[in-house]
């Protein structure tokens, strides 16, 4: 039988009103009834079921891919409190059984706020102790399809819960581990490393050797970097200046100009466009590169405005979709608030 009875969903702290409202669309939608509870900087959501169907079918109805605001998410029992401060594992045990299944790995969380990393290092020490709980109870299998998640608020509050391995963030908390390549440009460039990782599985068959790029606002060439180490030729759009080593590589022309007047010559592969503009502004020249058949894929940032964040990014969702569909254009868009997103969201569309 199954006792969970609500959704934990880790976000950006700040963006906990984005998260939930996204959510509880897709819960209402798909007839869950359930209510949202959750502070403001906390880094999580609670979407509390209130009657069948149980709130936990929801990790099987919906892609966690569609979710654009939350990192990760599980299935919890109600939150554990008062855990003792020796010997936390037997109490953890007896409701770890209580869930009546095996699992195929652990992850423990904790939010990404200040109180929240200074639980990280207890979560270190005691992942083995409870991995080793685990074996001698017979409860992991390399057969299982859950993930036990433990998610700390601080030393004696926890979650406890589970998420389907398929359909929820492959690394933990959804917070990839990249490291800041020391010849980049600048920090931005983990920004598409990040997107690129997320959005395109299969990397190997839409990035190669040889595509062409145009980067739309690329001083000083992070994301240039990025799409140069993947042996595209780039072409940057950016009235400032580029980093020099970029540039003695050959891979990359610069042209100052204006990125919302510039064309290409002929169609290229990608295009990529961080510039700090409002969103329906950058939404609208990104559709217009599609209906011109300027280019064949696409990622790019969105700058979230301060109020009607994600009112904001629906409305500029639809208008994409609705200008390549008015143009038959066949495509796959995605959107996510990515880790090294601050207030912006990253989206990529691909026609190819
Ligand atoms: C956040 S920075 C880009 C950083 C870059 N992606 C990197 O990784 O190094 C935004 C850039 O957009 C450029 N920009 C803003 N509006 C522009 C426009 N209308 N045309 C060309 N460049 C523009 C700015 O000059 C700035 O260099």
């Amino acid at each position: 039988m199954n006792h969970t009875t609500q959704l934990v969903l880790l976000c950006r702290p700040g963006f906990e009103k984005e998260c939930a409202g996204e959510i509880m669309d897709y819960a209402s939608n798909l007839g869950f009834p359930a209510y949202i509870q959750t502070n403001t900087d906390t880094g999580y959501v609670l979407l509390i079921g209130t009657a069948e169907p149980n709130i936990s079918e929801l990790l099987q109805q919906l892609d966690f891919r569609q979710l654009i605001f939350t990192r990760q998410w599980f299935a919890s029992l109600p939150r554990l409190d008062d855990l003792p401060e020796q010997n936390r594992i037997a109490p953890l045990m007896t409701v770890i059984k209580s869930l009546q299944r095996e699992f195929n790995d652990i992850e423990l969380d904790y939010p990404d706020t200040n109180e929240g990393k200074s639980i990280s290092r207890f979560c270190k020490q005691f992942e083995p102790h409870l991995l080793n709980a685990l074996k001698k109870q017979k409860l992991l299998s390399a057969h299982a399809d859950q993930r036990l998640h433990i998610l700390f608020l601080n030393s004696q509050q926890a979650y406890i819960g589970s998420s389907p391995m398929e359909n929820s963030a492959h690394t933990a908390m959804g917070i990839p581990r990249l490291r800041m390549p020391s010849s980049a440009p600048s920090r931005s460039t983990l920004k598409l490393e990040e997107a690129i990782h997320w959005f395109i599985t299969d990397e190997s068959k839409y990035i190669k050797n040889g595509m062409t790029a145009v980067d739309l606002g690329a001083a000083p060439g992070g994301w240039s970097w990025q799409l140069v180490q993947r042996g595209l030729l780039v072409t940057a759009i950016d009235n400032g200046p580029m980093d020099a080593q970029l540039m003695s590589g050959g891979m990359v022309e610069h042209l100052k100009t204006d990125a919302f007047t510039y064309r290409p010559k002929k169609a290229i592969d990608w295009l990529v466009c961080d510039m700090a503009e409002r969103p329906l502004h950058v939404s609208n020249l990104i559709a217009k590169w599609f209906t011109r058949k300027d280019c064949r894929n696409a990622i790019f940032n969105l700058k979230l405005p301060m109020k009607k964040r994600l009112q904001t990014v629906n409305e500029c969702i639809a208008l994409l979709h609705h200008a390549l569909e008015e143009e038959n254009i066949p495509h796959q868009l995605q959107a996510k608030h990515l880790y090294h997103d601050r207030e912006e969201i990253t989206l990529c569309i691909m026609t190819s």
